[in-house]
């Protein structure tokens, strides 16, 4: 069984864009209420005294848009401070970068991935769901801060969606050639969307993977995340191409992680709500530390029937009830 070390940390369910695929405009998004979400001190408490005792050691902040927790700089500083903690980083949309990557950065956080759909402002405000141009400036502009204090992996993260922004393929991983990007292209995945895209539902990776081996070649890379991601490189390029193919090819089997909602929930699985625990409740109800570390410990050891349930069967037996902004990606 996979060592489980990995987890994912939402820190708001908010967000200040409305990517389609994430939080579509149409859908009854019912925001987590500010007395509901998990405290500066229960968060720090829960990953202290029960996700690092059982071993965790790798945590990423995400969202909706992790940015907009106020004193997010703060719960950096104190994760990247535990010697416990070997990696700690973040999932942004970028942009409140421009003004926060510095302080980010001095806080601790040296990992980050940015969502980066488009190079065509008009596409990137069909995929962000907002009429103002302005948006992709601000993003490129976070990005390029963030590159300049020093975040180092900085990946880039493509979800590709058929007919909207399946032609920038190659321009996008043309990224890579002049700096030491990682531009990742991740299938889509219908979760708590599924309707959104019709028939258009996603694009193979290996399909794009053709497409750029046939204008610069393509080889797999040596540098190798503990992550989804399957790594290639453009021959001679600075930089690395990733591609996250949940939907065609299942890597359930090498999963290393599992998710805290705002909330509080403890999510064994992004496709499926079998086995989630209510954290917060507990916490909140005086249920002890050493109660709550066996209840974590009983989802640590069911998690692989979790995955492979979904996986055996072939078939989408997901139960979403949430969209990606309330899981956290
Ligand atoms: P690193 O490998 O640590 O850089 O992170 P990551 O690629 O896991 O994180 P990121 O937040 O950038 O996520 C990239 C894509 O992978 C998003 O579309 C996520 O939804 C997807 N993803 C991350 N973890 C999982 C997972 O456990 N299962 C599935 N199916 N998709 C995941
Ligand atoms: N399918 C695939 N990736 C998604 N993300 C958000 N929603 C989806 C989806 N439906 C990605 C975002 C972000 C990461 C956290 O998850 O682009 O980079
Ligand atoms: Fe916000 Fe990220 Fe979801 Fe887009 S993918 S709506 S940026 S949380």
């Amino acid at each position: 069984m996979n060592k489980i070390d990995y987890l994912r940390v939402s820190l708001i369910d908010r967000c200040n864009f409305r990517c389609q695929y994430c939080m579509p405009e149409d859908a009854q998004l019912t925001y987590v209420l500010p007395q509901d979400l998990l405290s500066d001190q229960e968060l720090l408490t829960l990953l202290r005294e029960v996700f690092i005792p059982l071993g965790w050691r790798k945590f990423r902040l995400t969202g909706g848009e992790p940015l907009l927790r106020p004193g997010v700089v703060n719960l950096v500083r104190e994760i990247a401070s535990w010697p416990e903690t070997e990696d700690l980083a973040m999932t942004s949309n970028g942009f409140l970068l421009s003004q926060m990557a510095e302080d980010l950065y001095q806080a601790g956080l040296h990992r980050l991935n940015i969502s980066l759909d488009s190079l065509q402002k008009d596409n990137f405000d069909k995929i962000i769901g907002h009429g103002s141009q302005t948006r992709w400036n601000r993003v490129w502009e976070g990005i390029q801060t963030a590159f300049k204090v020093g975040f180092d992996p900085l990946k880039l993260n493509v979800v590709v969606i058929p007919g909207v922004n399946d032609g920038e393929i190659l321009d996008l991983a043309a990224l890579t050639i002049e700096k030491n990007w990682h531009v990742r292209f991740i299938e889509f995945m219908p979760i708590g969307n599924q309707q959104l895209f019709g028939d258009r539902t996603f694009i193979p990776s290996g399909l794009l993977r053709q497409q750029i081996r046939a204008q610069w070649g393509l080889m797999e890379s040596t540098v190798k995340g503990a992550g989804p991601a399957e790594v290639f490189k453009i021959p001679g390029s600075r930089g690395t191409l990733g591609f996250i193919s949940q939907m065609s090819e299942c890597f359930c089997d090498r999963c290393n992680r599992m998710r805290l909602s705002a909330d509080g929930w403890l999510r064994p699985c992004l496709l499926n709500e079998s086995g989630q625990l209510d954290l917060k409740t507990d916490l909140r109800n005086g249920v002890s530390l050493e109660q709550l570390r066996e209840k974590v410990r009983q989802v640590l050891i069911l998690k692989p029937e979790i995955n492979f349930q979904e996986r055996e069967s072939g078939t989408d037996t997901g139960i979403y009830t949430r969209t990606m902004s309330q899981i956290g990606g």
